[in-house]
Formats: structure tokens, sequence, C-alpha cells
């Protein structure tokens, strides 16, 4: 008892200094940062990125700002490796769980950042971006061919005529891409970033980067995590329809969703599939020491 009552107090003091060097992040921010690694792994585990590819969310506290993790492969992500960043100009302003690391003694971000910087900046209703080099993607954007939404988890896509808008790095303007810069497709500042941005058209959450990869938006780190896996899917069954249409005696070249159908199914989606999914991958990746999320326990 004595030495409890004489311990009490400097234990208090303790935790008082260490307040004072490390404000916790808020309830908000923790729940979106554990979306935030879950939907690294997920992302991973489903095939949608590789070593590179990246997911970040609009820091719910605070509009002007979004978190991301440094540079490293998506798979490898744990909470100290999440940064907030300025929207405003895509530098770090410290590392989100330990604010004692901040400005340059940040580890470096991905050059690639100015993506989501930009799209947050062009659209303030996006909560949430990502960015990947899925394969069966790029094999659109490079035929000039872009996706319509051909199933209803995918409906995000749009049922846009010509399909989901293509970002074409090589028909940039020498004002945003400069003849005597290195030509090495990377979305590296923020007018490349702005550009990208203004390639979103007509509702549709995806814009193909030809050579590159694809864009995606979402209203949330779950909801854009679902969107980008689901826009892989769409792809792999509109290259299957299309040959079949085009090879099969009697078979029709697909014609997609409709617009209604497209609109009412993403919005389903959003509502109400996002979780059932959720509750999948999250179960799957905490089946695989690989993935780590050091802030939440797994099931
Ligand atoms: C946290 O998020 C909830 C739900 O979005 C919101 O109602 C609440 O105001 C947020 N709290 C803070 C401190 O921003
Ligand atoms: C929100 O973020 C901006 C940009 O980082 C910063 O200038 C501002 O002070 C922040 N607001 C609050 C309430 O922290
Ligand atoms: C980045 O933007 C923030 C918010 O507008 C600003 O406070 C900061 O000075 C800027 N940093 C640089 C390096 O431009
Ligand atoms: C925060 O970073 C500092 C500097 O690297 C380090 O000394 C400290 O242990 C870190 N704090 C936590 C809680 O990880
Ligand atoms: C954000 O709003 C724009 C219209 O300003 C819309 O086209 C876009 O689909 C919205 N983004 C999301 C993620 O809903």
């Amino acid at each position: 008892m004595i030495m409890i009552t004489r311990t009490l107090p400097f234990l208090l003091l303790l935790r008082g200094l260490s307040v004072v060097s490390q404000v916790s992040p808020s309830a908000n921010v923790t729940a979106v940062s554990i979306d935030l690694l879950d939907a690294s792994h997920i992302l991973h585990f489903l095939d949608v990125v590789d070593a590179f590819g990246h997911v970040s969310a609009r820091n719910p506290d605070n509009a002007s700002q979004f978190i991301m993790s440094f540079s490293i492969a998506p798979a490898l992500a744990t909470s100290q490796d999440l940064v907030t960043y300025e929207i405003d100009n895509a530098t770090a302003i410290q590392l989100t769980f330990n604010n004692s690391v901040t400005g340059e003694d940040v580890p470096s971000g991905f050059i690639e950042r100015y993506i989501h910087s930009q799209i947050y900046k062009a659209f303030p209703n996006v909560t949430g971006v990502v960015h990947a080099h899925t394969t069966s993607v790029i094999s659109f954007a490079n035929v000039g061919v872009g996706l319509e939404a051909q199933m209803g988890v995918a409906g995000s896509i749009g049922a846009l005529k010509h399909g989901t808008p293509i970002f074409d790095y090589d028909a940039l303007p020498t004002s945003i891409l400069p003849e005597d810069v290195p030509h090495n497709l990377l979305v590296d500042n923020e007018a490349i970033g702005d550009a990208l941005a203004r390639t979103f058209k007509d509702g549709s959450a995806v814009v193909l980067m030809k050579g590159h990869g694809m864009a995606v938006q979402g209203l949330s780190v779950r909801d854009v995590a679902f969107r980008a896996f689901y826009t892989m899917e769409n792809a792999n069954v509109q290259s299957m329809a299309t040959l079949l249409g085009a090879l099969v005696p009697g078979a029709k070249p697909p014609t997609g969703l409709s617009a209604r159908d497209a609109s009412d199914a993403s919005n389903t989606a959003d509502t109400s599939l996002v979780v059932r999914a959720w509750d999948l991958w999250t179960a799957q990746v905490d089946q695989v020491p690989l993935y780590v999320n050091d802030l939440r326990p797994s099931a």
C-alpha cells in the first residue's frame, strides 16, 4: 500500500511527460489508419498492387491533409510508416503516430504522392484514393479502350459511352512536361497531378493511365479499395467478353451496364456491400503473417 502511494505520483509524472512530447492521434485518425493499413494489405492480397502502388485517406480531423505510408511496399505497412501530408503541396507534416518526427525527418514519401494530393484538392468529396499498376487494367489503357461497368459490383466505373477516361502521359503539353526533364511516366509534381485529376469525368471513379496503371477515387478507404479491386475484376470480364464477342459465332460484343444500372448498383455497393467484403478480406489478411496491422487485434 505504501509502495503504491509512493510510486503513483512518480508514474503520473512520467505519464505527464510522455503526453507532452507524444500527442496521441484522435479516435477518428486511428480508425481511418486501421482501415488504411488493412486496405494496403488487402490490395496486395487481392493482387491489385504489387511492390508498387499506394492507398491514402483524407485526414478525418483536417480536410487539408491526407494520410499515407512513406515509400514502402503496401504489404509491409504498419502504423509506424504512416505519414500525415499537406494536400496543398504533398509535403510531409509528421509521422501520423509519432509527432516528434516532423518535416524533413520523415522518411521519403512515394514520389507519386501528387496523384493523391491533387485528386483531394480537385474533389472535396473524395476521402480515399488508390493508385495501382494492375496489369489487366494497363492492357485497356494501352489499346486506347476505356473500361465500362460490366457488373454491379463495378458500377462505380460508370457506363460512359467510350469507357473510363485514359490519362496519356505522352500527350501532356510541354508546359506541364518539359522536354528537358526525365519522361519516366511518373506523376512526380503538382502540375502532372493536376492534369491527372482533371482527367476524371462524368462521375467515373476511375482514370486509366497509359503504360502505367490507374487512379481510383472513393468515399472512404474501404470504398476506394473495393472500387480498385472490382475495377481489376471488371477489366478481366470486359477483356474476356470482348474476345468472346468477337470470336464466337453468334456472340455479340459486350454492352456493359446501362448508366442507370451502373449508378444505382454503385450506390448499393457503397451502402451495403462493402461491409461484407471488408469482413472477409480482413479475416483473410489476418491469416497471413506477412501482413501486420498493429493498430487492431487480429481475429
Ligand atoms: C469523428 O467521426 C465521427 C463520424 O464521422 C464524427 O461524428 C465526429 O464528429 C468525429 N470526431 C471528431 C473529433 O472530429
Ligand atoms: C489543418 O491543416 C492545415 C494544413 O496543414 C493547417 O494549416 C491547419 O492549421 C490545420 N487546422 C487545424 C484545426 O489543425
Ligand atoms: C505546403 O503547404 C502548407 C499549407 O498550405 C504550407 O504551410 C507550407 O509552407 C507549404 N510547404 C512548402 C514546402 O511549400
Ligand atoms: C518517435 O520517434 C523518436 C525519434 O525517432 C523516437 O526516439 C521515439 O522512440 C518514437 N516514439 C515512439 C512512441 O515510437
Ligand atoms: C465527387 O464529385 C464529383 C462531382 O463534383 C463526382 O463526379 C465524383 O464522382 C465524386 N466522387 C466520388 C468519390 O463520389
